[in-house]
């Protein structure tokens, strides 16, 4: 079978992880990179053992029309510019999260693929986690009855990663879109996808990127760092109501006077409970004795094998021409509890969706 030929654009930190799982799939040639930074892409040619580099996706896509499909792993602001010349160029699309810096790039996504009859799925890679799948099922088969509330919480005593991260002409914002999006999916994924209808959040700048701090080996860990700007909130909070009357209490920060780090999910039911802490419990109650009990598998998320399973769904719907998932309504949805939650933030009062 003819392999297809991938392309990845920004050869930055994730771009790893994508391009260490097309190697390993048998269905694909990693055929060129493209980055803005050449000193980067060229360390990623020699890396990875790709002789086609581009600094511009467009001249890429001129010069080698036999391309099927690209990741784009850029910043975020780069997300909507390169999936949609990728989109025109007649290539399918694998866009990381977020989807872009807002809902209104995001829409404008959407009726671009639809328009080049290509496909765009969306990054959301926790949803394609081993603990996704168990949490799913178990879901699935009513052991936690009708879900009506959820918590999600990603706080970082002291992670703000610097660059673009801290830039928000590139990024759209701090932890909220940065971390908050992948477990904002995950609990909407778990609760149905459900559609959101009014959201009240709030927003803090109060203690910067922290790059002052004695201990702040985190700052500028993850991105180049390439400008110093910071100009995100550092904490964000928010309460999201969906259609079904469902409530998400979502909580994320780069940097927050707490203990300890923390990154899990609670979901909360009728008839039980679940709290992915970074393993999996369920609290119940069974002949009238409040019960706690775990799977026997593990089920702390191995992100390995959650990114090998997104990138082989994303060929599996190209080469067998298959819907993909998560779809750009998926992202959508997610663009626009951000963007209310940034202008709940501001105006100090609830946003209707
Ligand atoms: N799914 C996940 O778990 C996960 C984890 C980390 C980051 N991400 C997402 O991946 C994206 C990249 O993050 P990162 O940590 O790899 O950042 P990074 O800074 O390490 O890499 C981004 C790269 O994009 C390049 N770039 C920017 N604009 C470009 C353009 N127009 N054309 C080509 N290249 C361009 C930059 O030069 C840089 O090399 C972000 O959207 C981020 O939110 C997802």
């Amino acid at each position: 079978m003819k392999k297809l030929k991938i392309a990845v654009i920004g050869t930055g930190s994730i771009s790893g992880r994508h391009i260490a799982a097309y190697l390993k799939n048998e269905n694909v040639e990693l055929y060129a990179l493209c980055d803005v930074d050449g000193a980067r892409l060229k360390a990623a040619g020699e890396r990875w053992g790709v002789s086609r580099l581009y600094t511009n996706e467009e001249e890429m896509f001129a010069a080698l029309p036999e391309i099927d499909a690209v990741s784009v792993c850029t910043w975020n602001g780069a997300h909507m510019p390169c999936a949609i010349g990728a989109l025109r160029a007649g290539k399918h699309v694998l866009c990381e999260k977020p989807m872009a810096l807002n809902a209104r790039e995001a829409q404008q996504m959407l009726d671009t693929a639809k328009a080049c009859n290509r496909k765009l799925m969306i990054g959301f890679v926790r949803r394609f986690g081993n603990d996704a799948q168990v949490m799913r099922d178990l879901i699935r088969d009513g052991t936690l009855g009708d879900i009506y509330y959820a918590k999600a919480t990603y706080l970082r005593r002291n992670g703000n990663p610097g660059g673009w991260f801290g830039d928000s002409a590139r990024s759209g914002g701090g932890p909220l879109i940065d971390l908050g999006v992948h477990v904002i999916d995950l609990t909407r994924y778990l609760m149905g996808d459900p559609k959101p209808v009014c959201v009240f959040g709030a927003t803090f700048r109060e203690l910067g990127d922290r790059r002052e701090l004695k201990d702040g080996a985190a700052y500028t860990a993850a991105s180049g760092a390439e400008s110093d700007v910071c100009d995100v909130e550092d904490l964000a909070a928010a309460f999201i109501r969906y259609e079904n009357g469902a409530v998400l209490s979502v909580e994320t920060s780069f940097c927050l006077n707490l203990k300890k780090d923390v990154a899990k999910v609670e979901l909360f039911g009728t008839r039980a409970g679940m709290c992915l802490d970074p393993e999996l419990e369920i609290f119940s109650d069974r002949c009238g004795y409040l019960t706690d009990t775990r799977p026997a598998r593990p089920t702390a998320l191995d992100i390995d094998e959650a990114f090998e399973n997104e990138i082989g769904f994303f060929v599996d719907a190209i080469v067998h021409d298959r819907d993909v998932y998560p779809i750009a309504e998926d992202g959508i949805a997610v663009m626009k509890i951000i963007d209310a939650v940034y202008l709940s933030a501001r105006t100090g009062k609830s946003v209707e969706l």
